[in-house]
């Protein structure tokens, strides 16, 4: 619990307001329930690229929920920033997740070979990219 408060706390929520964070993360809420997250990491302010991330509550999956969210955080990464491009890492049998950036219009780049280790186990990674442009 700690170290997750820890982490939290070290986590920006304004874009605009610059600072020097690594990663920024906004909760969603629906009828006053948090329902997921999503997150912007890995930014690299030279080559204007970051990293998206995301979740939503189990009882809340299937439901058009993180399609939403996600592109909320593609449209704010875009407008509030002068990143180039939104870069997510999804494990290859993550369907949901791979249909999700896909539909927000996400280009599959590359496969990353046993990549994950997931309970010990070696597991497959895409990497998936959206240009500004294609926003
Ligand atoms: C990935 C995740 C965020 C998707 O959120 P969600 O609210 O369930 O997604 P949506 O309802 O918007 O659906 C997105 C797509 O996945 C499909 N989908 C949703 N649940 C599915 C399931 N159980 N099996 C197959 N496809 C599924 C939807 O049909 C939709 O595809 P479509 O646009 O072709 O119809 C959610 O499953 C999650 O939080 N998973 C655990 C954390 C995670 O994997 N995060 C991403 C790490 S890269």
């Amino acid at each position: 619990m700690e170290e997750c408060r820890k982490r939290l706390l070290a986590e920006g929520h304004s874009l605009k307001a610059g600072g020097n964070h690594e990663s920024f993360r906004w909760f969603a809420k629906l009828e006053k329930k948090i329902i997921g997250s999503v997150s912007l990491n890995g930014i690299n302010e030279m080559m204007k690229v970051a990293e998206v991330s995301y979740g939503v509550d189990e009882d809340f999956q299937g439901r058009g929920l993180g399609t939403i969210i996600v592109s909320m955080l593609v449209k704010k990464a875009f407008a509030e920033t002068d990143l180039r491009k939104l870069i997510a890492y999804v494990h290859d049998k993550n369907i949901p997740s791979c249909r999700l950036l896909e539909r927000i219009g996400f280009k599959k780049e590359g496969f990353l070979r046993e990549h994950y280790l997931i309970n010990g186990k070696p597991a497959n990674e895409v990497v998936y990219g959206l240009l500004r442009a294609e926003a």
